[in-house]
């Protein structure tokens, strides 16, 4: 066997990563032997995962070598209360990322301190699935500049005090990806690199416990490859080839792909579609056990030659399945699908029981990770809530969802909600939801109606959803559009690339006026745009708002919603209680723990709220009461 190549490595880097390598291996090795031991060339693989590991650390900049060390010494950064998410597609927010250069006032302005960019890689010409079709990570789509301008975008945002966060594609890669394109023409090493079977014979045997994400496009998760004359598994769309990393050059290879990511200069990377990378026949091949031992390999890896990076989990799945990805040796921030999906559950049934329970089950994760909280993103609502916390309170599941699915898309009686049917399931009539925040809020009817009164309503539910994101503990994440309302844009309708996905209704363009105008018009826009802006500031100011614990509250009244921060530590004696009314009445509250005495941080002029006293709510008012 070869030794290291080192010809390429300063001596400091040398000593370094043998550091590293001591400090971390003894994860690593495990980890891979679980996964690939029973390998006849297992230690080749290793030999050449461990120069793949060298390569990254040596090509990584003196600059980002630097941020390996604060971050190391600040592990716990994206806890801080000044924490601010917002995700945007480049093009969408800024035409390119050399202008999207000159946004970053407006970011500053909102507070915004962590940026995920929607992917940017080269993807096929038309449907690329929003860009999570890759082509090549290495190469940003030419549509939106080029590596050197992600560069420099990356360290204007991080003088700026913005990390940068990017998409880890890593379960598939586009039917125009080199590896995709030499396994088209033959190449028996690259056809290893997919799920490539000659017959339906597997594949049949597979489909019985498979899910189908886009049955609106493509029912099963096979597609009929002509030039290979072989079905490839493709879990997403046709042309999203799924990996095989039952192969361990697949895995050596993406780690080289990760590090190349790492190496641009982002402070975090979203796992996509995590759940689904390793198959295991007979299951419904996600959230298998060895899907979690390549995360954390994956992660070990990055400890090594990249230790400023974090991961963070997209698991869209039952609520036990998406907090296993939660770990410090796994990934320290994950998405909040089921705070996201039930904070909409309880605008439309005004209830806040499934909330309570489920949050009192599944808030609670370690200190050294955190959660991302959303209300919306770029993709669909799935209603992933646990069917037991429901029948637990006497709530159909299945039933229920089917009601979700009636309420968002506005055939429900009475619905204040414009969103769309999305993946209809025509076996199972299922579906998932789409729609930009506001039209779910009920702001795109209201407007419609030319009804005031509707208005004024929809726009405290902005309001009320962004006051729990931002207080609940973790980061809180805006989608881009979402700060200024933006409704529903149907023009996806009339684009041939984009008209059979319904997703396309949430990502909306803006350009240089639109945002100049929406924040000074005086309308709704502007509404929405400060009172999201005078919150996050109230969010800063106060240190409660970071790192401090947080437990769900039992109220007595089913419309209200309330949790309580409070440090950890004897360090801070201060507490938030954060109490939110989901309906249109108002209502009183008493809170079982605990006497309230102190000031709502979010009523003008502010309010001493007293102990002993019954809490009143205001229609869809949120309290933030520190004591
Ligand atoms: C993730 C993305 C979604 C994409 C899918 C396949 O779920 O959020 O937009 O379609 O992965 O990459
Ligand atoms: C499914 C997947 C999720 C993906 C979504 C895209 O819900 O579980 O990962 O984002 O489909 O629509």
């Amino acid at each position: 066997m070869s030794s290291l190549d080192f010809s390429h490595t300063s001596k400091t880097d040398r000593a370094l990563f043998e550091k590293r390598m001591s400090a971390h291996f003894a994860v690593l090795f495990p980890l891979l032997i679980d996964v690939y031991g029973h390998r006849y060339d297992f230690y080749y693989h290793l030999q050449e995962l461990t120069q793949t590991l060298l390569n990254g650390l040596s090509s990584r900049s003196r600059a980002l070598k630097k941020r390996d060390g604060e971050r190391l010494a600040e592990p716990q950064w994206f806890r801080q209360e000044n924490m601010l998410g917002m995700a945007c597609y480049v093009d969408l927010f800024a035409g390119n990322l050399t202008h999207l250069q000159s946004r970053i006032p407006y970011l500053k302005d909102l507070g915004v301190t962590y940026l995920h960019l929607m992917p940017l890689y080269a993807a096929p010409e038309g449907d690329s699935d929003g860009g999570y079709a890759v082509s090549d990570y290495r190469t940003v789509d030419r549509r939106l500049g080029t590596m050197r301008d992600l560069s420099a975008l990356a360290e204007a945002l991080r003088n700026e005090g913005i990390s940068l966060v990017l998409d880890f594609v890593f379960n598939h890669t586009s039917d125009e990806h080199p590896w995709a394109l030499a396994a088209q023409q033959g190449d028996s090493q690259y056809q290893d690199y997919y799920y490539l079977f000659d017959d339906r014979r597997i594949p049949d045997e597979y489909e019985k416990n498979l899910r189908e994400i886009f049955p609106q496009v493509r029912r099963g998760n096979f597609t009929w490859n002509e030039n290979t004359q072989k079905w490839v598994w493709t879990t997403f769309n046709s042309f999203q080839w799924d990996l095989n990393y039952s192969n361990p050059e697949v895995f050596t290879a993406i780690v080289g792909e990760m590090l190349f990511l790492a190496n641009i200069g982002c402070d975090a990377l979203r796992l996509d579609a995590l759940a689904f990378i390793w198959k295991e026949m007979g299951t419904d091949c996600e959230n298998q056990h060895k899907a979690h031992v390549l995360i954390k390999a994956f992660n070990a890896c990055l400890q090594i030659a990249a230790p400023a990076v974090v991961f963070k989990s997209e698991a869209i799945v039952h609520p036990d399945e998406v907090n296993k990805y939660i770990a410090k040796d796994e990934c320290q921030l994950s998405y909040n699908p089921l705070l996201m999906a039930l904070i909409w559950n309880s605008l439309a049934t005004r209830k806040t029981r499934l909330l309570t329970h489920s949050m009192q089950k599944s808030f609670r994760i370690t200190d050294d990770c955190a959660w991302v909280n959303y209300v919306r993103c770029h993709d669909d609502i799935g209603w992933t809530f646990d069917d037991a916390v429901a029948w637990d309170l006497g709530i159909n599941p299945q039933d229920h969802r089917h009601f979700l699915n009636q309420f968002f898309t506005g055939r429900f009686d009475g619905s204040f909600a414009s969103g769309v049917a999305f993946a209809e399931n025509p076996s199972t009539g299922d579906c998932r939801v789409c729609g930009s925040l506001a039209s779910l809020c009920g702001v795109e009817l209201a407007l419609m109606e030319h009804d005031d009164a509707a208005l004024t309503t929809a726009i405290k539910r902005v309001l009320l959803v962004h006051s729990i994101i931002l207080s609940i503990g973790g980061i809180p994440l805006l989608y881009s559009g979402d700060e200024l309302g933006l409704l529903n844009d149907y023009g996806y309708r009339n684009d041939p690339a984009k008209t059979h996905d319904d997703r396309w209704v949430q990502r909306i363009p803006i350009d240089d006026d639109a945002i100049q105008q929406l924040t000074t018009q005086g309308d709704y826009h502007q509404i929405i745009y400060d009172g999201i802006k005078r919150m996050v500031a109230i969010r800063k100011s106060h240190a409660v708002f970071g790192s401090s614990q947080t437990r769900i509250l039992r109220v007595d009244n089913e419309h209200c919603f309330a949790f309580r921060r409070y440090a950890a530590s004897a360090k801070s004696a201060e507490q938030l209680t954060v109490i939110v009314n989901f309906s249109e009445h108002a209502q009183t509250v008493n809170i079982a723990e605990g006497q309230l005495c102190g000031v709502d941080l979010l009523s003008h002029p502010t309010e001493t709220v007293k102990p002993h006293k019954t809490i009143a709510m205001a229609p869809y008012q949120t309290r933030w009461i520190l004591h």
